[in-house]
């Protein structure tokens, strides 16, 4: 088989790359190892940033998007028994950010593909990219059974933190940036109303806790736990009872409902560059990954697409290599930004044990600072609903 772009993976950047190249008029073949369901259900990130659900509904994307999806003006902190708003329109230029879940994202990315009729592979098997410094490379894969090869102009690694495109870069290429964090978050999606109109992000002494949504009828909750945390360990009533005391406030409750899905993910910084190597190009979490305080993993995801698009269509337009040369700095730039913002977020709002009551000092004074301040308030608020040039 031959196509224009070999697209590896199927999450938000893979769906989203192949429908932005297919305005355009450029052919894609997206793989994908897991099923249809799996990953229509995999429950993930919830806020998109304004430009970004604004690309989704120039693609032709967003019409559901556009009908359900919540815009928000602004969002809380809540440190030492008080709750401060931050109103990030007023102080971001009128920008918003939309409330509208990554299952849904995919949902309608999977539907607009197959509905037209464009190859979108599930369950493949031993995937693997070949001759990526030629002009022709390949992806190799098994699909209901048969081994096949795709050949490609080039290859779009889309396939998230554990695939296999970053991989197959050569180490000497290939420089790493990480830090690890010693905890992670204990997700529930439960139906009930949300108790609140807007994101609630809690320093509490026993450890960090978010408010979050999926519709008006789902609240989306998380806790901070170890890592390697046991779910067992966790009933529905002790996350309830461990949310009621973190995100409690006299005067305000939180309403609890049935538990639809649990999990725990783990936090790490992470970033590779360069994100090309010869002519596979790396995009979303096969690059990078932040920690999902600042609500960035999703929206640089798609930015990077954005500008792998853009770079494409003008490849194939005039034959001009120069923006997909730019690809991987112009992306870098966005992601520093938000590896910064998503670092910083997440050590002004989680209990660290490591830095002692010298280190909650610190981070009661930064939380009273950036609520107080317009400058600190306005920085907060420009980087969380996405900066337009960086
Ligand atoms: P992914 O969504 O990871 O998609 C990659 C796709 O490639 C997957 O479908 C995978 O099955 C497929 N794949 C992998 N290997 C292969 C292979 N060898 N062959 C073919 N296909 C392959 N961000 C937030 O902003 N807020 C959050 O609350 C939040 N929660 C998260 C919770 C978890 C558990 C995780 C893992 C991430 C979370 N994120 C969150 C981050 C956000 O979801 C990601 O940044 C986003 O999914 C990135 O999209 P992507 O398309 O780059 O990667
Ligand atoms: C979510 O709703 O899942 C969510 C919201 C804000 C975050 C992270 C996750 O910072």
């Amino acid at each position: 088989m031959r196509t224009q772009v070999g697209i590896v993976g199927a999450g938000p950047a893979g769906l989203t790359l192949a429908h932005l190249l297919h305005v355009m008029g450029i052919e894609s073949v997206i793989l994908e190892h897991r099923s249809r369901d799996y990953i229509e259900h995999r429950v993930r990130a919830g806020v998109l940033e304004h430009a970004i659900a604004e690309l989704l509904v120039d693609a032709g994307a967003g019409d559901r998007l556009r009908r359900e999806g919540i815009v928000h003006h602004g969002i809380e902190l809540q440190f030492a028994g008080e709750r401060h708003r931050i109103p990030l329109s007023e102080l971001a230029d009128g920008r918003t950010i939309v409330i509208y879940g990554q299952t849904e994202v995919v949902k309608d990315l999977v539907a607009l593909r197959l509905d037209a009729g464009l190859p979108l592979l599930f369950e493949v098997s031993d995937v693997s990219v070949d001759a990526l410094e030629s002009e022709r490379p390949i992806v190799r894969y098994t699909h209901d059974g048969e081994a096949q090869v795709l050949e490609c102009d080039v290859i779009a690694g889309c396939d998230g933190f554990h695939g296999i495109c970053r991989p197959s870069i050569p180490t000497t290429v290939l420089r790493e940036f990480s830090r690890e964090y010693d905890f992670g978050w204990l997700g529930i999606l439960a139906a009930v109303a949300p108790s609140n109109d807007e994101l609630v992000y809690a320093h509490h002494e026993r450890g960090f806790a978010l408010l979050s949504l999926r519709s008006p009828e789902l609240s989306r909750l998380y806790i901070q736990c170890r890592p390697d945390e046991d779910l067992d360990g966790w009933p529905d009533e002790r996350v309830w009872e461990e949310l009621q005391i973190r995100l409690g406030l006299d005067g305000w409750t939180l309403a609890e409902g049935r538990v639809l899905e649990k999990g725990v993910t783990g936090m790490r910084s992470y970033v590779a560059e360069p994100m090309r190597h010869g002519r596979l190009f790396l995009a979303g979490d096969a690059a990078h990954i932040v920690p999902p305080t600042g609500a960035k993993g999703l929206n640089l995801a798609l930015h990077d697409v954005q500008v792998l698009a853009d770079a494409l269509g003008a490849w194939y337009r005039t034959g001009s290599q120069a923006l997909l040369d730019a690809y991987s700095t112009e992306c870098l730039r966005r992601v520093w930004r938000a590896e910064h913002f998503s670092w910083w977020m997440t050590s002004m709002l989680h209990r660290a044990d490591a830095d002692g009551d010298f280190g909650l000092r610190l981070q009661l004074s930064q939380l009273r600072y950036v609520t107080t301040s317009h400058a600190a308030a306005t920085s907060l608020a420009e980087n969380y609903v996405g900066l337009e040039r960086v």
